[in-house]
């Protein structure tokens, strides 16, 4: 039934679902289940949604409403200086005594505005500065679990490129460390200031191409498209990360199907961090609200990139990826 939350009792990798415990939430899914023909498949009560059968009540004659005026952007933040602050950060991820959920929580937030702050003056005293921030929050992601396995399952809907540059940038941290924790020839924290600042360069493509609800003509998509190259010069003028780090900047669209841009790379002809962080853009795209469509559940996200779009990702780091979110 619809509704129900179920266990199954066998491994990810014996079904096709992505989880081995979730909520049944259309007949689609129901369907689903029962062709896979599971001996036993568990029901948690407490955390199902049944629906019971209610009385139709007559249909009410349709009313016309006015369409909703469409919600007004953000104001902008007006910054007290144009040099982005690290303090209210580093408070938090030094706090010994806060709870995992809430220094997760509080983490977070900080780690937006700094983003935040930095997009809006991406200049070469604050990309340095965010770096070191970003070592330390990369820091919380590899040593503090509990803390990271709470920033996994913060979700916002809300799209910006501030905080979707946060979202991939710890998603990308924590496949980075589950998939090189038995190796010592990765600089961690190097990968996590790749992975953070991926989009920096969409800072050079004007905010009214970029957030254009409805189809990008030909000439803005193509604009949008520099930004992978326009972030690794940005990097690179400021002269203070890694090769491997812009790497992630510059490669981060290209596609393992050699569909992606700017240089239609192939399968490992693109940097392996580079397909790390790929998954974890695709994945924070999806579940977060875009000006041309909604956002969708985490569970629908996986499945989806695994059913349509498997070719554009490395098979096995975006098996890894999944594993993320099973626990
Ligand atoms: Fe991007």
């Amino acid at each position: 039934m619809v509704g129900m939350y179920v266990e199954l009792p066998r491994g990810w990798l014996t079904h096709d679902f992505v989880k081995s415990e979730f909520m049944v939430t259309s007949e689609a899914i129901l369907n689903q289940l029962r062709k896979q023909k599971f001996d036993d498949v568990i029901v948690h009560l407490d955390k199902s949604k049944i629906k019971r059968p209610v009385t139709a009540k007559p249909k009410q004659p349709d009313v016309i409403r006015d369409t909703p005026e469409p919600e007004p952007p953000p104001p902008k933040k007006v910054w007290d200086s144009e040099y982005v602050e690290t303090a209210e950060l580093r408070t938090f991820l030094d706090d010994k005594k806060l709870a995992p959920d809430d220094k997760a929580k509080k983490t977070y937030h900080a780690s937006v505005d700094l983003m935040e702050h930095l997009l809006a003056f991406p200049n070469e005293a604050n990309i340095k500065k965010s770096k070191q921030a970003i070592y330390e929050i990369s820091e919380m992601a590899l040593n503090e679990p509990d803390t990271a396995h709470h920033m996994l399952h913060l979700t916002t809907h809300d799209y910006q490129t501030y905080s979707h540059s946060v979202n991939v940038g710890f998603y990308a941290t924590v496949l980075a460390k589950e998939l090189y924790k038995n190796s010592n020839a990765h600089d961690m924290h190097e990968l996590s200031a790749g992975f953070f600042l991926h989009d920096i360069g969409k800072t050079a493509i004007e905010s009214d191409v970029l957030n254009k609800p409805g189809k990008l003509r030909d000439i803005e998509w193509q604009h949008i498209k520099t930004h992978p190259y326009m972030g690794y010069k940005m990097l690179r003028d400021a002269n203070c990360l890694k090769e491997e780090s812009k790497i992630i900047v510059l490669q981060h669209h290209e596609a393992y199907d050699g569909t992606g841009y700017p240089n239609r790379l192939k399968a490992r002809d693109i940097h392996e961090y580079a397909r790390i962080c790929a998954i974890a853009d695709v994945f924070d795209a999806l579940t977060t609200d875009r000006v041309y469509k909604n956002a969708i559940s985490s569970f629908d996200a996986l499945r989806l990139m695994r059913n349509e779009m498997l070719l554009n990702f490395d098979a096995e780091i975006f098996k890894r990826f999944v594993q993320l979110f099973m626990t």
